[in-house]
């Protein structure tokens, strides 16, 4: 360590006296938050929405995955709050930036959250401090977005001597049980070695595999290969199903068979199109900044055309089966069964669902939704639905034309739906090994 103020804050953070600050304490922030104050690390908790801060301070969880007990840890332990006052973020020495990347209307990266932290941050930088952004972004964020605006508040400090700044992405997968903070390897690429080297040190009290990268470009790029890659893959095997339907193949067999191989192959699934977060709109930051270098990225474009076709694609399979028995898509009575973007989540951000219910009101379908988990459809960016989840019973079922499977819940008892259903439309393969089924399965 060349830096005797990046020395100190070294040891600030083994003798657990250097505080952390999160903002954005969403799906991201949340869980790591918790895990820096139970690994006995003083943490304030920084978000906009003050509906989250009262109901963390109140020991409450507003995310399904993560029970009271756990916020709990935070609000039980001295010296750990969360607030929505960033004036507190000069108390901070290790400042973790979790907030939104979503896209524009016209796909292109919308940085606003970004930017008005690092607003935020500006404010209250000081010598002694790291900064770690870990939420998903096109290479250079770190270097030409935060950096600047951190220096222009602050000339007189100087990265990698004065503060320290850092790249991590984050790789949380809500609610898988077998991969957490504490088992999945973190990524972390500072501005100087200083910079990763205390960064390293943050993240070793809660994840004991730390992978350093040479840059924070790297880091960056790290994270949108990852999710490109999954991008590219489910565009696949969603091409694949269209062709082996026609073929007479089922898609999902061949998978389960083509997944016996030990080497070679790494199973993606079909679905109703991509949802959540980071699969739909991770890729398109990398395309825009792709531009800047005059290149082209066929394959990510690719991808997320056909992609995005498959809700249009899935109700021109429920157009065609309601047309096997005489009806049309408008004027019939339709169930979207499961809202989540995926299965037992409470996260409907990007949900395939929401297309598919746009699709079918475009078309005078009559359409109810069911999930467990999304007791009612909140205004988004892009659509409006006032709606509240209708009951999942065999006399409901048996009220619909058809119930369209567009999220797998495991709570839901598919032997009920086969049994009660007319026909139903299964984007998740939910149906197969049901027994004593009596609707008609289309898979789509
Ligand atoms: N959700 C995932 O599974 C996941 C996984 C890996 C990476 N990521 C990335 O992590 C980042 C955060 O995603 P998320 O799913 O946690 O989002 P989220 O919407 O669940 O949470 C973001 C939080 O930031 C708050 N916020 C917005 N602007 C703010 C500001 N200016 N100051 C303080 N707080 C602010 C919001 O109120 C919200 O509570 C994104 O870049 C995302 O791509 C998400």
């Amino acid at each position: 360590m060349n830096s005797s103020i990046g020395a100190d804050l070294l040891k600030k953070i083994s003798s657990n006296r250097a505080r952390v600050g999160v903002i954005g304490l969403g799906y991201v922030g949340l869980p790591l938050a918790i895990a820096f104050a139970k690994a006995g690390l003083p943490v304030t908790g920084f978000d906009i929405d003050n509906d989250k801060v009262d109901a963390i301070n109140a020991g409450k969880s507003y995310i399904k995955h993560l029970p009271a007990a756990q916020i709990r840890e935070i609000t039980d332990r001295k010296n750990c709050s969360a607030t929505s006052d960033f004036t507190r973020l000069h108390a901070a020495d290790l400042v973790v930036i979790c907030v939104p990347t979503p896209l524009t209307e016209h796909l292109e990266p919308d940085l606003q959250y970004i930017k008005s932290t690092v607003a935020l941050v500006a404010e209250a930088v000081r010598r002694g401090q790291l900064i770690v952004l870990e939420s998903t972004t096109y290479p250079g964020t770190t270097r030409e977005v935060i950096l600047p605006a951190l220096l222009e508040k602050r000339p007189d400090l100087k990265v990698g001597k004065d503060f320290f700044l850092a790249f991590s992405p984050e790789r949380e997968d809500p609610g898988n049980p077998e991969h957490s903070l504490a088992n999945t390897p973190k990524v972390i690429g500072g501005l100087t070695k200083d910079c990763a080297e205390i960064a390293g040190a943050l993240y070793q009290r809660v994840t004991p595999n730390l992978v350093f990268a040479s840059s924070p470009e790297v880091a960056e790029a790290t994270k949108l290969l990852e999710n490109i890659f999954r991008g590219v893959n489910i565009a696949l095997v969603n091409e694949l199903k269209i062709v082996f339907d026609k073929m007479g193949i089922d898609v999902w067999e061949v998978i389960a068979a083509a997944r016996t191989k030990p080497f070679g192959f790494t199973p993606f699934y079909p679905g109703p199109g991509l949802g959540g977060h980071c699969i739909p709109i991770d890729p398109f930051y990398l395309t825009w900044k792709a531009r800047e270098y005059d290149c082209a990225t066929r394959f990510i474009e690719l991808s997320g055309e056909i992609n995005r076709a498959m809700p249009e694609y899935v109700v021109g399979r429920l157009a065609g089966a309601l047309n096997k028995v005489k009806k049309s898509v408008g004027g019939s009575k339709i169930l979207i069964l499961g809202f989540a973007y995926k299965k037992d989540v409470d996260d409907d951000r990007e949900s395939p669902s929401w297309k598919l219910l746009d699709l079918l009101k475009k078309q005078d379908a009559k359409v109810d939704y069911h999930d467990p988990f999304i007791p009612k459809l909140k205004k988004t960016r892009s659509y409006d639905f006032t709606l509240s989840s209708s009951p999942c019973t065999a006399a409901s079922v048996a009220k619909y034309d058809a119930v369209i499977i567009a999220t797998a819940h495991s709570g839901v008892d598919y032997e009920l739906v086969g049994k009660n259903a007319k026909l139903i439309i299964d984007t998740r393969n939910a149906m197969a090994g049901v027994k004593g089924v009596k609707a008609t399965v289309v898979k789509a």
